[in-house]
């Protein structure tokens, strides 16, 4: 029997607002059938997590033209074992940012990038405040991501 597809939500935060869009993924990807979700903190998940999942949904900020360090410390301390467990995950980024948000879609690409995981989507940027439509359209990235895993289109 084939193990139900999961997709893992990590997230950094620290105002709340990232954590809200990732609650929204999360809400989404649970309407779909035929695969499991887990969220966590990026600060709570490591390489284990990351090798039990199918796909990978990374929601973090840009802070000064960078990626949050939070999610930073994350992607570096999965790199290296991800890359020696061979591992080719489908990967999803949302960023929020006050005005840009641009660097830090670059930064979370140039890494998985590396390892090497495949692009799943667009990469998805929320400026200013989530709106109720942001806080949709993060729960359809997330609803999105956990269908094509149930569907095996990654
Ligand atoms: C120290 C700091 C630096 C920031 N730098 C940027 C930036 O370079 N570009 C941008 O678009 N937004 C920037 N922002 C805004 C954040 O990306 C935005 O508030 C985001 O929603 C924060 O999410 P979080 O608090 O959940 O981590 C910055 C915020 C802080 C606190």
């Amino acid at each position: 029997m084939t193990a139900t597809p999961q997709l893992l939500i990590a997230w950094h935060s620290q105002s709340g607002t990232c954590a809200r869009l990732a609650a929204a993924a999360l809400a989404g990807a649970r309407r779909a059938e035929g695969a499991g979700v887990a969220a966590g903190r990026c600060e709570d998940l490591g390489s284990v997590e990351v090798a039990a999942a199918s796909g990978l949904l990374l929601v973090a900020a840009e802070n000064a033209g960078r990626l949050a360090g939070g999610a930073k410390q994350f992607l570096d301390r999965v790199f290296y074992p991800s890359i020696d467990r061979d591992l080719v995950l489908p990967a999803a980024v949302l960023v929020s940012a006050g005005n840009d948000g641009r660097n830090a879609v670059g930064d979370i690409e140039r890494m998985l990038k590396g390892i090497p995981f495949t692009p799943a989507t667009e990469p998805l940027i929320i400026r200013g405040l989530p709106r109720p439509e942001d806080l949709a359209r993060a729960g359809e990235l997330g609803e999105a991501l956990a269908t094509g895993l149930a569907l095996g289109l990654f």
